[in-house]
C-alpha cells in the first residue's frame, strides 16, 4: 500500500509539476480552511457542468494515455495475459478552469469519479478488467488550474493473446493491450501519448517468461467516421529458450 502513495506522488508529481516549496507553503493553511476552499471550489466548478457532454462542443478532445505495469502473469492454457497495472488519461476540459489564486496553485481533488466528463475508453481485448476497490477505491483524480484533468485508475485486467506459447519462427510471443474509444468517434474524441507512454515497474518478474520490450501502436482504423485506437504491444521470450534464441 505504501508502494502504492509512493507511486501515485511520483506520477503526480511528475505530470503536475508538482513543486515542493508550493506544498511547504500550502502547509501553513488551517487544513480545516483547505478543505473548505476545496469543497467550495467543487461546487462552483461542478454548478451547471455537464458531464454527458465532452469538454469541445465542436472539436476532439484529445485524451493522452499511458500504462504504469506492475505485474503480468502470462497464462498459456488460457492464452491471456493477466495484467495489473495504472491506466493514466490526461484530457483538457477548459469548463474546469479556476482562479490559481483561489486555490494557491493547488490542484483540486475529486473522490467521485462519475462528477465530471471522463473519456469512453476501453480495451477492445479483454476479458475482463477491475478497478481496484478494496479496502478504498484506488484512483486519483484531479485537475489543475488550465482544466487539465489527470485520472489514474488502478486495474487488474485479462487480455487474450491467441499466440502465446505457440510456436514462432523467432521464439517469441507478442500479445498487444489495445485501448479505443467506446462511442465517440474520431471527431469527438482522438487519442495520443502521454509523455511518458509505457512504464514498467523494475521489480517486476515473470517465472516462465522474459520481458523482451513493449512497443506503441496506432490501431485507429483509416477510414473516416472510426474510432481511435492505440496499442501496447509486449514481446515475451520463453525463459528456458533464453541463450539459444539471442
Ligand atoms: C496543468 O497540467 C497540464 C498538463 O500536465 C499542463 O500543461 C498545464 O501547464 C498545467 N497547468 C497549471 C496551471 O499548472
Ligand atoms: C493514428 O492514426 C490516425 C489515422 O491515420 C491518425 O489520424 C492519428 O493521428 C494517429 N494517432 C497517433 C497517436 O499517431
Amino acid at each position: 500500500m505504501r508502494r502504492f502513495y509512493f507511486t501515485l506522488l511520483v506520477i503526480l508529481a511528475a505530470h503536475l509539476g508538482v513543486d515542493s516549496r508550493k506544498n511547504r507553503r500550502n502547509l501553513d493553511v488551517n487544513p480545516t480552511e483547505k478543505s473548505d476552499v476545496q469543497q467550495s471550489m467543487r461546487n462552483k466548478l461542478l454548478h451547471s457542468y455537464s458531464r454527458d457532454d465532452p469538454p469541445l462542443p465542436e472539436r476532439a478532445t484529445e485524451v493522452r494515455i499511458g500504462f504504469f505495469i506492475q505485474d503480468i502473469l502470462p497464462n498459456v492454457e488460457r492464452k491471456s495475459l493477466e495484467v495489473n497495472f495504472f491506466f493514466r488519461q490526461l484530457w483538457h476540459d477548459p469548463r474546469l478552469a479556476f482562479d490559481e489564486e483561489e486555490l494557491g496553485d493547488e490542484s483540486i481533488r475529486l473522490s467521485h469519479s462519475g462528477s465530471i466528463w471522463r473519456p469512453d475508453t476501453f480495451f477492445k481485448n479483454n476479458r475482463y478488467v477491475r478497478s481496484k476497490e478494496t479496502p478504498s477505491p484506488e484512483f486519483l483524480l484531479s485537475i489543475n488550474a488550465t482544466g487539465h484533468v489527470w485520472y489514474v485508475q488502478s486495474l487488474n485486467g485479462e487480455f487474450t493473446c491467441p499466440t502465446l506459447g505457440e510456436d514462432t519462427e523467432d521464439g517469441v510471443h507478442h500479445c498487444a493491450i489495445y485501448v479505443e474509444s467506446f462511442g465517440y468517434k474520431t471527431d469527438r474524441m482522438s487519442l495520443d501519448w502521454l509523455s511518458s507512454p509505457v512504464d514498467v515497474d523494475v521489480d517486476l518478474i515473470m517465472s516462465k517468461f522474459v520481458l523482451k520490450n513493449i512497443k506503441k501502436r496506432n490501431c485507429t482504423n483509416r477510414q473516416s467516421g472510426s474510432f481511435a485506437c492505440l496499442k501496447i504491444l509486449l514481446t515475451l521470450q520463453p525463459r528456458d529458450q533464453r541463450g539459444t534464441t539471442s
